[in-house]
Formats: C-alpha cells, structure tokens, sequence
C-alpha cells in the first residue's frame, strides 16, 4: 500500500529532518510510530498523508507515485486517508456533530445514515452530550475524540493518528485502541504516532521508531 525508498525531507533550506527512510506498510498491516520530540514522526506521517512531497526519494501510495502524480489524482486519494492531527485541525465553526459529519457528507452518504452513523460514533466515544458544540468550547480531550471520531467514521483505507490519546484518560484511551483494533480487523491500515511506549506493549503490533530523523524496525514485542 504505502512504499518509502531513500527519502529525505528537508523544510525550506533548512536541515534535513528525515534520512534515508525506507518504509514499506501492507495493506491491513498495523504499526506504532515512536520516537522522541523532534525526531520527525508529524513530518513523516505528513508526507503519507500528502501535505508535503519528499525533498528526495520515492514515496508510492496506493499504487502512484507521489512526485510524477499530477495532482488531480491527490484529492482521491486523500479521501482513503483518515488523519488524527497532533493539533487537531478541527473546524471551530462547526459543532461536533458537522465536523464528524464531514467526510460522510464528502463521500455522498444519505442523510438519515450520516445521522445515526455520527450520533452512535459520538456516543462510543463519550461525547454524546456535545454533539451540538463548537471545538472553541470545549476541553483539549474532548476536542481530540472529536479528531478521532472524524477521521474514523467513513472507514478510510488507511488510518494516520498522531498521537491520539495524548490528552485522554486511561480508560477513555484504551476505548480509543480498541476502537482502532476494530477499524484494523475489518480492514484499516494503521499507522499511529505515539510517546506513550506502554502503547506497544500493550496491544502488540510492530515498531518503527524514529530518531533524529533515522527510521528503524523492530519485531513485534
Ligand atoms: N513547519 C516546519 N518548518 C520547519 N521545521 C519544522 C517544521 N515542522 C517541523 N520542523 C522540524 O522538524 C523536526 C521534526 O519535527 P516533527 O514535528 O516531525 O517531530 P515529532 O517527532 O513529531 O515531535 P513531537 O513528538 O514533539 O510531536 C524538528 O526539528 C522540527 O523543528
Ligand atoms: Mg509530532
């Protein structure tokens, strides 16, 4: 699905933050991205969901190479990709409910479906009383299951999430893993970015850790 030979990245004339990354991610595969701050894991999950090209190297995603696709092809295949940003991204106009709503209403889904769809997500999620609030007015929590909700409920090919549990409860964290451990078992790839090591140890799937832009393997804990 996802291929990486030999790229670097680079902002502006600045120094590189990403060597020589060679990542290779099956369909239905499921990693956790780890790495201390700085090392690079927003820049790399940035180029897989194609807000940057890479300075050098290939990148293939689903099948296309990413520096000679024209971009007339990147809107398609960003609506196969969810994403949990660090920061969120939400739309503060919006209340919880529309911005959940919004890749439903993207792909042409019915209305009555997108209804139920997003208000029994948003249930599970534990926001079943904020459905009509704007991310202005709420908690950094509470706006992060927002991010979950909505880059989980068309069921995108590929899931990118950094560091989603970041500012969530330990129970509330583990309802979101095993949110992504459903997503997974009906056919998502996912990568998820993390600080949090006691992540990989407790649901067991492989490790790429990143340092000072330096991606390496390791087996499955
Ligand atoms: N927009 C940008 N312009 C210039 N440099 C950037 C930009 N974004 C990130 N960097 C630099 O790239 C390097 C990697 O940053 P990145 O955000 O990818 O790290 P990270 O592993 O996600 O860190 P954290 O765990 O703190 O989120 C850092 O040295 C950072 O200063
Ligand atoms: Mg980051």
């Amino acid at each position: 699905m996802i291929r990486f030979e030999n790229v670097g990245l680079r902002y502006g004339s600045g120094p590189e933050v990403l060597h020589d990354v060679e990542l290779s991610l099956e369909s239905g595969s499921y990693h956790f991205l780890v790495g201390p701050s700085g090392a690079g894991k927003s820049s790399l999950l940035s180029l897989l969901y194609l807000a940057r090209r890479p300075t050098r190297g290939l990148v293939t995603m689903f099948g296309q190479d990413i520096a000679s696709a024209p971009r007339s092809v990147f809107p398609g295949l960003r609506r196969r990709i969810g994403v949990v940003f660090q920061d969120y991204h939400l739309l503060d106009h919006l209340t919880t409910f529309d911005n959940v709503a919004l890749p439903l209403r993207v792909a042409g889904a019915a209305p009555g479906q997108i209804r139920d769809h997003v208000l029994q997500l948003l249930e599970w999620v534990g926001l079943g009383d904020k459905v009509d609030v704007q991310p202005p007015f709420m908690s950094g929590g509470e706006k992060q299951r927002v991010a979950v909700a909505r880059a989980v409920i068309g069921q995108p090919d590929l899931l990118l999430a950094d560091e989603p549990t970041g500012n969530l409860d330990e129970a509330m964290a583990e309802r979101l893993m095993r949110l992504f451990e459903e997503l997974n078992r009906q056919g998502t790839t996912l990568l998820i970015a993390t600080h949090d090591t006691s992540l990989p140890r407790r649901f067991l799937h492989p490790v790429l850790r990143l340092d000072q832009g330096e991606l390496g393997h390791e087996a499955t804990p």
